[in-house]
């Protein structure tokens, strides 16, 4: 008599919770639900949330008001709806969520997403009260979790989660806890179901992902490289890619498989931060600039196709002029492909947020237009040498119209390409014809004299 119940889940953040929300997801399909088109069909309503910045955690809150609304408008129909909260902002604010959302059913952290089955159950049986678990659980989540279905042609696979690094400025060691790394067998095993599964191309997922230690069948400590070599053997794999790395962790052994594995996409995301060496200090990075640009030169020789995006912040606490200038400087040596830029956002209970001489908001506004301006020309610039190239695309998204897909260059460039839906999760070579600041579009079949990808 009763129809299948439905979920929808909101996702907030960064790929990790991404991945997460794909996992919470295979959770409730194990218990029968099924995912639904909006959240105003939804029995479960999930936010998976991010706290990085204070806009991010912000958003949570009107969203969970607009939950609200539903969830009344459904109750007059008779229906009732749980609206649950994962991730970051749970573990960093699970007072907050109580004080100002206090009809959320349950809340759970990152790491206790996998308790979900039993949360649900006292939900059903809490009555209105909500069920918040905030723990950094003894057991590994991975252990618990049903197995990982491929998302397509392009799947993430989480191999370590958690930071030691406590950057002044963020929140990530806090919410995230300290760092722990899934076993070498756990991930060639997940690596090798999703492959199987349809997967050509695996994004490996970490905070801190080349500081990798998996163990190995023998109790053995192995790196990220040798993770990599493994890897690579896997029949049917033809792209990896590893995020986000830390600078002073990119290790000689690491920098190698750049030469050595084909596999390996020629697109590295190093997040520097900031180009002067008395902000770094301030933010506890432990690289200089030089380090950082002597990394960026071993990585090259390895690979020279190799091109890098990055992380920036501005407006750090202390910030001046000079020391910006010296992060545009860093910008015109590296020549960026892609990148990511924040106004430096105050975080409660971070160090940084005590510091004195915190930037005007007015200059941290200024200084990302300019380094915007920046990025986007450097961008441009190499998204518009791939035009007249021939170019090996992994055909992942319908397109917005008709008969178009949307795939990714080893660059992670987005290409909009009018091709048929049978191409969709494979790799195909595409010839560039056309190029903004974020996307390219190509042409298939792409030209056979101009053929090498
Ligand atoms: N090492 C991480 C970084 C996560 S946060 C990773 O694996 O992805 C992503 C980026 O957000 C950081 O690189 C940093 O540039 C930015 N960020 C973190 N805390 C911030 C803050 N308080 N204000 C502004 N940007 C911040
Ligand atoms: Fe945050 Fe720094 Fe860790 Fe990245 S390395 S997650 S920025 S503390
Ligand atoms: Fe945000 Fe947590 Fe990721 S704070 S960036 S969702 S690790």
């Amino acid at each position: 008599m009763n129809t299948t119940q439905k979920y929808y889940i909101k996702t907030f953040g960064c790929q990790m919770n991404v991945y997460d929300s794909h996992r919470i997801a295979h959770i409730l399909d194990s218990l029968g639900y099924e995912a639904a088109s909006s959240t105003r069909n939804a029995d479960i309503i999930i936010f998976n949330t991010c706290h990085i910045r204070e806009k991010a955690a912000e958003k949570v809150f009107s969203d969970l008001g607009r939950a609200l609304l539903i969830k009344k408008e459904r109750a007059a129909e008779g229906k009732d709806t749980i609206i649950g909260v994962t991730g970051c902002v749970v573990q960093a604010e699970d007072e907050q969520i109580a004080v100002r959302a206090p009809y959320v059913d349950f809340a759970t952290g990152p790491l206790t997403y996998h308790r979900l089955p039993e949360i649900l159950e006292k939900v059903k049986r809490a009555r209105g009260e909500s069920i918040i678990d905030t723990e950094f659980p003894a057991e590994s989540k991975f252990d618990f979790l049903p197995e990982n279905k491929s998302s397509g042609g392009c799947s993430f696979l989480a191999i370590q989660e958690g930071c030691n690094n406590f950057c002044t400025y963020c929140v990530v060691p806090y919410t995230r806890g300290v760092e722990t790394s899934r076993s070498v067998e756990e991930v060639i095993s997940e690596a090798r179901h999703l492959v199987n599964s349809g997967s050509v191309e695996l994004n490996l997922l970490g905070q801190n992902v080349n500081s990798y230690h998996g163990t190995d069948q023998n109790g053995q400590e192995r790196s990220l490289a040798y993770l990599l070599r493994k890897l690579a053997e896997i029949d049917g794999l033809k792209r990896i890619r590893y995020t986000t790395s830390y600078p002073a962790d990119m290790t000689d052994e690491l920098i190698a498989c750049h030469k050595d594995l084909p596999q390996l996409m020629p697109y590295l995301h190093l997040p520097v931060q900031s180009g002067s060496d008395k902000i770094l200090k301030a933010m506890n990075r432990r690289h200089s600039r030089d380090d950082y640009l002597r990394t960026i030169e071993k990585l090259y020789a390895a690979n020279p196709a190799l091109r890098m995006s990055s992380d920036f912040i501005v407006g750090f606490p202390g910030e001046t002029d000079e020391d910006f200038e010296q992060t545009l400087d860093i910008v015109k040596r590296v020549g960026y492909i892609q990148a990511f830029s924040f106004k430096y956002s105050k975080r409660p209970g971070t160090p940084a947020s005590l510091m004195p001489d915190q930037v005007e908001e007015k200059i941290k506004q200024q200084r990302l237009d300019i380094l915007q301006d920046l990025l986007s020309s450097y961008q441009l610039k190499f998204n518009e040498e791939t035009i007249g190239k021939t170019m090996p695309v992994l055909f992942e998204f319908k397109g917005r119209h008709s008969g178009q897909l949307v795939g990714r260059t080893p660059y992670m460039q987005n290409v909009h390409v009018n091709i048929g839906k049978e191409y969709l999760n494979r790799i195909v070579d595409i010839k560039i014809t056309e190029a903004t600041v974020n996307s390219l579009t190509g042409i298939y079949p792409a030209e056979t004299q101009s053929k090498k990808g």
